[in-house]
């Protein structure tokens, strides 16, 4: 019906909010999309314009996927919040006021979680700081974060719809992660300075 066309709107224009663009270009005059790896995502601001800016634009990208996964509830929708959440997620790589090139649906895939459940969010944190810790490279903590909690969804919940959105983001996430796959075959991938292997 209506409200779900809305809510589907509302989330993709929530979504397509390019913080880390917006960010760079405001308050340091610079636009991220021109240096590092070129992504306007958290990883990328934090390497090109620090830490204060890298951690807003983490929490704006994941509560942007969080507040349009919550409208169901606001609404009294039944629609399952992930499909809402979808859109979120498809306005932050398909950006409409980016151009439609936006980054790699990683933190808003995160804040749709948080609104599904907040237990399995931590969970979700608690795998990429892991995988973080032991490889130093974002780009494998979020596809190992990605595949992990698509099968731990098997385990712990018993909705199917859950499974198969985690499922569609894990395939969408790696397909976005395609350069980063290839600098990690070539051993060029970029390290955080956090983990066993930067201090190598
Ligand atoms: O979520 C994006 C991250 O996994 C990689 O970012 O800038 O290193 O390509 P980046």
């Amino acid at each position: 019906d209506s409200t779900i066309i809305i809510m589907l709107v509302v989330a993709y224009l929530l979504g397509s909010i390019p913080s880390g663009v917006w960010i760079g270009k405001i308050f340091y005059g610079k636009d991220i999309r021109q240096f590092g790896s070129g992504n306007m995502g958290t990883t990328n601001t934090f390497r090109v314009l620090g830490k204060k800016a890298g951690i807003i634009v983490l929490l704006v990208d994941m509560l942007k996927g969080t507040l349009a996964a919550c409208q169901p509830y606001l609404f009294g929708s039944h629609i399952n919040v992930l499909i809402i959440g979808c859109a979120a997620v498809i306005g932050h790589v398909f950006p409409l006021f980016a151009r439609f090139r936006g980054g790699k649906a990683v933190a808003t895939s995160a804040g749709i979680l948080l609104a599904y459940s907040p237990l399995f969010f931590l969970v979700a944190w608690v795998i990429f700081l892991t995988t973080l810790y032991l490889s130093s490279m974002v780009s494998i903590a979020s596809m190992v974060g990605m595949t992990l909690i698509t099968l731990l969804s098997l385990f712990f919940f018993h909705d199917y719809i859950l499974t198969l959105i985690a499922l569609a983001l894990t395939i969408f996430v790696f397909y976005r992660h395609k350069g980063n796959i290839a600098r990690i075959r070539s051993g060029q991938e970029n390290l955080v300075p956090f983990g066993l292997v930067y201090k190598r």
